[in-house]
């Protein structure tokens, strides 16, 4: 029998990382796990509960708070205690307040406990910023996914107004960078291209092209 691989994908926002995971995960039949979606969850409970951003609550939230990633009909779904939050984290500010509560070390401990769990047997196509470095540093194969940064704001822009939501290029662009720098230069876990990944620049490549050398990397990885 085929060993199902850990594949992991890390890159920094609006890389293309979530949308070609989704297609390789169909494609291998592997299951789609973005970890972003649990720092988003995080971060949407700390605003619905109006908890304080230090260690000491934050502790007590990771240790109070069920995180869950589950398919329904087909499609991945974070819920946060029992509550379906799928929809509601995807806006601009639940991405800073993600970016903000993964820089505590109670909360990338306690995800990353979740993360390996949900990986350890393979079978699983694992997107985020620490996959390749902290999460799964063994995995079969690694991609880091990049754009130049025009490229991620309209990307970005144009899925946030597929979901209704409407904001201004200039400010999500502004949005993206700041939240590079963060995840890039925070102590624990930093947004960084592990040695052993394979870099792919998706600025000007369609997402079937991304696919395509995606799938032709792990297919040599399986000959090897
Ligand atoms: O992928 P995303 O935009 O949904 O991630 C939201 C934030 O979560 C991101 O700015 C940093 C944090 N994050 C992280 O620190 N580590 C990960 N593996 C995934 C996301």
């Amino acid at each position: 029998m085929i060993k199902k691989k850990i594949i992991a994908i890390d890159g920094p926002s609006g890389a293309g990382k979530s949308t070609v995971a989704k297609i390789l995960a169909k494609r291998l039949n592997y299951l789609y796990i973005d970890t972003g979606a649990m720092y988003r969850a995080i971060g949407w409970k700390v605003k619905e509960e109006g908890i304080p951003l230090n260690e000491e609550s934050l502790k007590e939230l990771c240790t109070s708070t069920e995180i869950r990633l589950q398919k329904v009909s087909g499609e991945m779904k974070v819920f946060a205690d029992g509550k379906d939050v799928t929809g509601e984290i995807r806006t601009p500010e639940m991405g800073l307040m993600a970016s903000s509560v993964s820089s505590f070390q109670c909360v990338r401990e306690r995800l990353l406990e979740l993360q390996r769990g949900m990986g350890r047997n393979g079978g699983v196509v694992m997107e985020g910023r620490d996959i390749g470095t902290v999460v799964f540093p063994d995995a079969d194969i690694k991609f880091f996914l990049d754009a130049k940064i025009e490229e991620r704001g309209k990307r970005r822009h144009l899925e946030l107004l597929s979901k209704g939501i409407k904001d201004d290029l200039i400010s999500i662009t502004d949005d993206i960078k700041k939240r590079d720098e963060a995840d890039s230069t925070r102590n624990l876990a930093p947004l960084k291209m592990a040695e052993d990944s394979i870099y792919i620049d998706t600025t000007n490549i369609t997402i079937q092209e991304v696919v395509a050398t995606m799938l032709k990397e792990i297919s040599r990885d399986y000959e090897t």
